[in-house]
């Protein structure tokens, strides 16, 4: 093997040599994010049977991956934050110690590589030029996990290049700290024996991805599937940036960007934190209703999962998106539902754990409304509707597409604006069936922190007899929040100091239920009309009414024209504060508060005691 490393990056030169020693792989290859290397990979996973060339005239240049049955979702049970003390990474974490789990992992990575090549992958997240981007270099033996970064990362030459350069000091970089990168180790944790056999998706049952956030390290074993093996996104963006970001006067969260565009050409950015199975990505790629349209409203992405923000110069908080694709869930994506996604996929995808038709397309529930009287399903078995009846998806619930954002219809053209783009406003939100109105507007920041601290999502109608049971997922940052939650909210707080113009913080609700189980609000594109409120409270166009938990709007702040069936009764139902239920709300919070009590923010804990005097008479 060769072992002259293409880079003068000594740093970089040493821990990749480092990496060779341990995992011992047979080959090397720096990738170089091109064309004919993104070709060769994948000729050669299709030659392997990891990927399907999909029909080039119905889906050009994509892929279908089926991962083995075991490796199909981020494995949270199995994510660490290592650090010295547990009260660092705090109750809600599983925690290691730094130390004994560096040394674990030596051993778990010794010969992990063996008989496979390992790939060297430079990438970026975030605009290159932009202060707040990071340089990461992961070493995997996954050819699928190279494949999917070259699609949500700036991946390859062009970004060792810059690294390299920052680091001789040969061009000006506006990075903290020039010419460092993150190491991120990652091995599907499968070595091959000489003349063993490979299969299709290698990994292994047991599985570590562990975040040394100190020294800002990632290592990740035994996982091929996205969330655990594209270090950028989840591992980097989110658990090692999140500290990063409390050290230097930023944030990293788990939020949708999405801009707001007037018929007189004002645009407007608004951020949303939403837990999974929400509506985010549906939210970031939302279509206006026809009315809104034909009035000249726009909607543009800038990103669908990821937002780092910080205090610019302007004395505004600006925000860019780390990513540059969308990890998004397949099932119950469709034209009906969100056809800007439909869209952005229409080539040059992955697809992981969909199922095939036979014209060599994909398909999963919920795609369309007719069913393939014949499909292969995600773990290669036919399938046809009467298996659907018998309770067989034909694609898993967690498959994903891989799609560059630059194809998405809606883009933003600042998404790459390396100063990113000025938020006006921050969404949280949850799925709850009572309870919280469609939305409302904190009073102030730290009421809008406590807001988002305290957001949750109600767990689905199965759990027998836990009627109003929610879990709390402050900010939708529970499972990627990389220390202390309570340091986490002190550091929102502390924000609050650093932004001259801050954005305002509001909750929406579209899930509310009426008394039959009906959803009260129709949701997707409609949520303009609530947005468009969002906008005027922002522009300080909308008086609102200040009631006991926040500002609300009045009836004819919101658009509701062509609205059919929804009038002012539908209107106080769907923004109904009911004592009853916000009495049971602020006890159930109070967990949240005894949980993370030991350094829960004073302000938090008088939010709580503010709201509960408005709200108990
Ligand atoms: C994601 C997630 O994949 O939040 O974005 O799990
Ligand atoms: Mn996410």
């Amino acid at each position: 093997m060769n072992t002259d490393l293409p880079t003068r990056h000594k740093a970089l030169t040493k821990w990749v040599k480092k990496m060779i020693n341990l995992c011992e792989p047979k080959d090397v290859h720096w990738c170089d994010g091109s064309q004919e290397e993104w070709d060769q990979l994948t000729q050669e996973l299709v030659d392997k049977g990891t990927l399907i060339q999909l029909n080039p005239e119905k889906r050009p240049n994509s892929f279908l991956a089926r991962s083995a049955p075991s490796d199909v979702a981020r494995v949270e049970e199995r994510t660490f934050i290592a650090t010295k003390h547990k009260d660092e990474a705090g109750p809600t974490n599983n925690w290691c110690e730094e130390g004994e789990m560096k040394k674990q992992i030596l051993e778990l990575f010794q010969g992990s590589m063996k008989g496979r090549t390992m790939y060297v992958i430079p990438f970026c997240m975030g605009p290159l030029e932009s202060p707040l981007a990071k340089i990461g270099v992961q070493v995997t033996d996954s050819a699928y996990a190279v494949l999917n970064m070259r699609i949500m990362a700036h991946m390859g030459s062009h970004v060792l290049e810059r690294l390299e350069k920052e680091a001789f000091g040969e061009i000006e970089s506006r990075r903290t700290k020039p010419g460092f990168f993150i190491p991120c180790l990652h091995s599907v944790g499968a070595p091959l024996e000489d003349g063993q056999e490979d299969v299709p998706w290698p990994c292994n049952d047991e599985k570590y991805i562990v975040h040394f956030v100190r020294s800002r390290e990632i290592a990740s074993y035994g996982s091929g599937y996205g969330g655990n093996a594209l270090l950028g996104k989840k591992c980097l963006a989110l658990r090692v940036a999140s500290n990063i970001a409390r050290e230097h006067d930023w944030m990293a969260e788990h939020m949708l960007i999405l801009g707001l565009e007037s018929p007189s050409g004002e645009k407007t950015y608004v951020t949303g934190a939403f837990p999974s199975a929400c509506g985010k990505t549906n939210l970031s790629m939302l279509v206006p209703p026809e009315k809104y349209r034909k009035e000249g409203w726009k909607t543009s992405i800038v990103g669908d999962d990821i937002a780092w923000l910080w205090p610019h110069e302007d004395g505004r908080l600006h925000a860019i998106n780390p990513e540059t694709g969308y990890f998004g869930v397949a099932p119950g994506t469709s034209y009906e539902s969100n056809p800007t996604a439909m869209d952005s996929m229409k080539e040059n995808c992955i697809f992981t754990n969909v199922a095939l038709t036979d014209d060599g397309d994909v398909w999963w529930e919920g795609m369309t409304d007719d069913v393939p009287a014949h499909l292969i399903d995600w773990q290669g078995n036919d399938w046809t509707p009467e298996d659907g009846k018998n309770g067989v998806k034909a694609a898993h619930p967690n498959a994903r597409f891989t799609a560059p954002a630059g194809q998405c219809p809606t883009i933003d053209p600042e998404w790459q604006n390396p100063e990113g783009v000025p938020v006006s406003a921050i969404v949280f939100g949850g799925r709850r069936k009572t309870t919280m109105p469609l939305v409302y507007q904190s009073f102030n920041w730290s009421h809008g922190v406590y807001v988002g601290a305290t957001m949750g999502s109600e767990t689905t109608a199965a759990a027998a007899g836990a009627m109003g049971v929610v879990r709390r997922d402050p900010m939708a940052m529970l499972p990627f929040c990389g220390y202390n939650m309570g340091h986490y909210f002190r550091h929102w707080i502390n924000m609050g100091r650093k932004v001259d113009h801050l954005p305002k913080m509001f909750h929406v609700n579209w899930f509310r239920l009426d008394q039959d189980g009906k959803f009260l609000w129709p949701g997707f594109g409609e949520n303009m009309r609530v947005l468009e409120w969002i906008v005027d409270r922002c522009k300080g166009r909308a008086l609102g009414h200040e009631s006991s938990i926040g500002w609300v709007p009045t009836i004819d702040e919101i658009d509701l024209e062509g609205l059919d069936g929804f009038g002012e009764v539908e209107f106080d139902k769907v923004m109904a504060i009911d004592q009853n239920e916000w009495k049971h709300e602020i006890l159930s919070q109070g967990e949240l508060f005894i949980n993370l009590h030991q350094h829960m923010p004073r302000e938090l804990v008088y939010q709580r005691e503010l709201l509960a005097s408005r709200i108990i008479d």
